[in-house]
């Protein structure tokens, strides 16, 4: 991650409230960054989704959380909507999503 845009990764955490979060998603999760961020902070142990359309993004975020159960990321492009049931997670995260059109 390049040091000026780290900021902006370590504010989104105190966006989210932590108190009794089970399950995050991350719409357009790129790399997978803000989902290891939150790791870092006050998330440990909640489970963790990214979905992003970009093959090549999903892969380096699965490479870079490898063994880790508390992850997945699922490949999806979302002008066709979020293929999890409703209710399924607590938190869902979606920054700076816009390049690929408009989102359902
Ligand atoms: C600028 S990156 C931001 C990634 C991440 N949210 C972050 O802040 O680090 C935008 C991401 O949105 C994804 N994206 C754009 N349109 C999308 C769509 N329709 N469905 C899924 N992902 C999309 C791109 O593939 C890209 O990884």
């Amino acid at each position: 991650m390049a040091e000026d845009i780290r900021p902006v990764y370590e504010h989104v955490p105190s966006l989210l409230n932590a108190s009794g979060a089970t399950a995050i998603l991350d719409l357009g999760c790129g790399r997978g960054e803000h989902l290891r961020m939150l790791a870092e902070h006050a998330f440990e142990d909640v489970r963790r989704v990214g979905i992003d359309s970009s093959q090549q993004s999903i892969d380096a975020a699965r490479a870079a959380t490898e063994g880790d159960p508390r992850f997945t990321f699922v490949v999806h492009d979302l002008t066709e909507g979020i293929p999890f049931e409703d209710g399924a997670f607590d938190r869902v995260l979606c920054v700076n999503v816009r390049e690929g059109g408009s989102v359902a």
